[in-house]
């Protein structure tokens, strides 16, 4: 039988306005390599995918739900848990929303002021509502720091109650290569050289289905 693997890839996008939004640099390439190589692994996706322009087709074996905000792919993820085996979480989510989106677009002569405060509520943590209801389900979420890399890594995978966590510097934003660190729920430390995402996505997807492997023999 079909591995099934459910994926959240590229920014969420949060608006402030009809016209303007809060999101981040996430490119989507990660999530496409991780696409791309559960299919070549004869595993069966469903990529819950936000805001990137990259292009991923919706095939026998791969279906795709576009998504726009952390609400929606938090929606998108809940329907599509229960027959996942695997969970990825590669997408950059956006921490924060705005409290309240304008119906209309707001003006600067509307508020006259030279600054403006823009309040925000935290969004949902998506990955943390998955561990939390998993059933013999792996838990693979990603990690991308500015500094302290490791350690804010193991912390997440901690508080997240994750398998695996890969660990990214800042610089594999919108880049082709990175050279992460997977961590393991069991201590375990796997630091890859600089690699292609096509070639880390195989390292993670080879890891991930071996985790599913011992989960269900035990
Ligand atoms: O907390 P942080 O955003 O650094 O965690 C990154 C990991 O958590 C990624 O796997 C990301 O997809 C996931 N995440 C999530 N929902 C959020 C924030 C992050 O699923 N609201």
């Amino acid at each position: 039988m079909a591995i099934n693997i459910l994926i959240t890839s590229g920014p969420t996008r949060e608006y402030i306005d009809p016209v303007r939004f809060i999101s981040n640099a996430s490119s989507g390439k990660m999530g496409k390599a991780l696409v791309d190589e559960a299919l070549k692994q004869n595993c069966k996706v469903i990529v819950v995918k936000g805001t990137s322009s990259i292009d991923i087709q919706n095939t026998k074996n791969c279906k795709v739900i576009d998504v726009v905000s952390a609400k929606d792919m938090l929606l998108a993820v809940k329907k599509n848990l229960k027959s996942a085996d695997i969970f990825i979480g590669a997408a950059a989510v956006s921490d924060y929303r705005p409290a309240v989106v304008a119906k209309n677009k707001i003006k600067k002569k509307d508020i006259g002021n030279e600054t403006i405060t823009l309040k925000l509520v935290k969004n949902p943590d998506i990955i943390k509502y998955v561990s939390l209801h998993k059933k013999n389900q792996v838990v693979v979420g990603f990690a991308l720091e500015t500094k302290n890399l490791i350690s804010y890594a193991k912390t997440k995978l901690k508080e997240k109650k994750l398998d695996m966590i890969v660990a990214n510097s800042s610089s594999t934003i919108s880049s082709k290569n990175s050279a992460p660190t997977l961590i393991f729920k069991s201590g375990k430390v796997k630091k890859l050289e600089l690699l292609s995402k096509e070639k880390v996505a195989k390292e993670i997807i080879n890891e991930s289905i071996r985790i599913f492997k011992t989960i269900k023999t035990c």
